[in-house]
């Protein structure tokens, strides 16, 4: 096999219209696809993802930039050069295309003979397998308008394949179909694929399929960002405040800005994406997505401090019958520290399961003095709190130091810092579940 990737497009931009009129859609997009890869293009609806699918296509003329499809440059070719690639790819759109007036067998064996590439002897053969191979054996006399929803794009996923193409081009396949039948169909199309080293581009906005992909690109305003900013995307929220913000400001930057109020939105909602987004996308990526919550963690620790009105902030995740610590203002200096359950302030809040509040550090005989000596800081207030899953196992220490105006942590700062931290429990735990240190 050759083994230049079978699409390879690099520079890309592409405007509609002339003029004044003339609307400019694709921005210097560049991606790679190796040959037997499953990429899907994520993304919200106008954000171009059609027009790059038919540009790779061959469906259309590439402006600017090159597009390199099965060995051919698309960009300039002859239309004899774009009709051989259109040949090779099986296509498979948001609404079947399914004739109408044929039976599912006849659709699929107009796809095996449009490709050219079997003798016509055996075309009923092989399109009567692949409507069995895709759960339709006993339907293969039915026209489309005997067929569910989900049955005709199993039609359309047979008609794309029965030709064996070395790539698919897929436009939200699943876009008019339920859960379970979106489902089933991107379930065959992917076992089709990976048998036979199928090469696959599919774009869609249902982040319930995502889990079949090897990878994930992400097209926003025509631009193409990486799965993290896909996943940060996804978060309402967040989605809105980055699209202004993503290349000027880092998210730490981001989230010190917000009032009180706006956090506590923010929170809740990066913690109902969390839990969505593990379901929908079953951990498939998950390295992407822990280090976006490990920047997010880091970052509300931070505004946990500035919130509170305390000098420093720190995280300890309970590892075993250790303390470790997870953020901190200078981790990096530190190293790993580990501190033993009980031992210290975080340590005693860890095994006694209750907030501490203490006016004087060096005058507790529970107060470590070591990190201070390390760091070169001067403790004197603490608030310290256990951070409890729902099974009310405490799981993680949160720690706030010396409060800005020189007074004690009081009552109402500890249920100001209790209320956060519960806010902020099912990072956490999503974090844990990933293994994430
Ligand atoms: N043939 C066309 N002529 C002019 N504008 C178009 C055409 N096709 C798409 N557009 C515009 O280009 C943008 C991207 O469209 P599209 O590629 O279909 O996005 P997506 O598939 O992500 O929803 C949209 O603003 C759309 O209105
Ligand atoms: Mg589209």
């Amino acid at each position: 096999m050759n083994s230049a990737p079978p699409i390879s497009v690099q520079g890309l931009n592409h405007s509609y219209g002339k003029g004044e009129l003339k609307k400019q859609i694709l921005f210097d997009v560049s991606v790679e696809i190796r040959a037997g890869e499953i990429v899907i293009v994520t993304g919200p609806s106008g954000s171009g993802k059609t027009t790059m699918l038919t540009l790779v296509g061959a469906l259309r003329s590439a402006q600017e930039g090159s597009v390199q499809v099965l060995g051919e440059e698309l960009r300039n070719a002859k239309p004899a050069t774009l009709e051989k690639v259109r040949r090779q790819i099986g296509f498979i759109f948001q609404q079947h295309n399914l004739l109408g007036a044929l039976s599912a067998l006849q659709n699929v064996e107009l796809g095996i003979r449009a490709s050219g590439k079997f003798p016509r002897s055996e075309h009923r053969e092989r399109a009567r397998d692949i409507l069995g191979a895709v759960g339709l054996g006993e339907r293969i006399d039915h026209k489309p308008d005997q067929l569910s929803g989900g049955q005709r794009q199993r039609v359309a996923i047979a008609r794309a394949l029965v030709s064996e193409p070395a790539m698919v081009l897929a436009d939200e396949p699943t876009a008019s179909l339920d859960k379970d039948s979106g489902r089933e169909v991107v379930d065959r199309l992917k076992f089709l694929a990976k048998e036979h080293g199928t090469t696959i581009l599919l774009v869609t906005h249902d982040n319930r399929i995502l889990d079949i992909a090897d990878r994930i690109v992400h097209l926003e305003d025509g631009c193409i960002s990486t799965f993290t900013d896909a996943v940060i995307a996804n978060n309402r929220h967040m989605m809105e405040m980055l699209a202004n913000n993503r290349q000027k400001q880092p998210v730490d930057e981001l989230v010190d800005k917000l009032s009180e109020h706006e956090f506590q939105d923010l929170l809740q909602d990066i913690t109902d994406e969390s839990e969505r987004f593990l379901e929908t996308t079953a951990l498939a990526n998950n390295v992407a997505f822990r280090s976006m919550l490990d920047k997010g963690l880091f970052a509300f620790t931070r505004k946990l401090a500035i919130l509170l009105n305390a000098e420093r902030s720190s995280l300890f995740l309970v590892e075993g019958n250790e303390l470790v610590l997870k953020v901190a203002e200078n981790l990096e200096e530190m190293g790993e520290v580990r501190i033993p359950l009980g031992s210290g302030i975080a340590g005693a809040v860890a095994q006694g399961r209750e907030a501490i509040r203490i006016d004087d550090a060096y005058s507790d005989p529970r107060f470590n003095r070591e990190v201070d000596r390390q760091t070169g800081f001067r403790t004197r207030s603490i608030l310290c709190l256990p951070v409890k899953n729902l099974n009310g196992e405490v799981f993680a220490v949160a720690q706030l130091l010396n409060r800005k105006d020189g007074q004690p942590f009081d009552q109402a700062d500890e249920h100001r810092f209790a209320h956060f931290i519960q806010s902020i429990g099912v990072i956490f735990e999503t974090q844990l579940g990933l293994g994430g240190r």
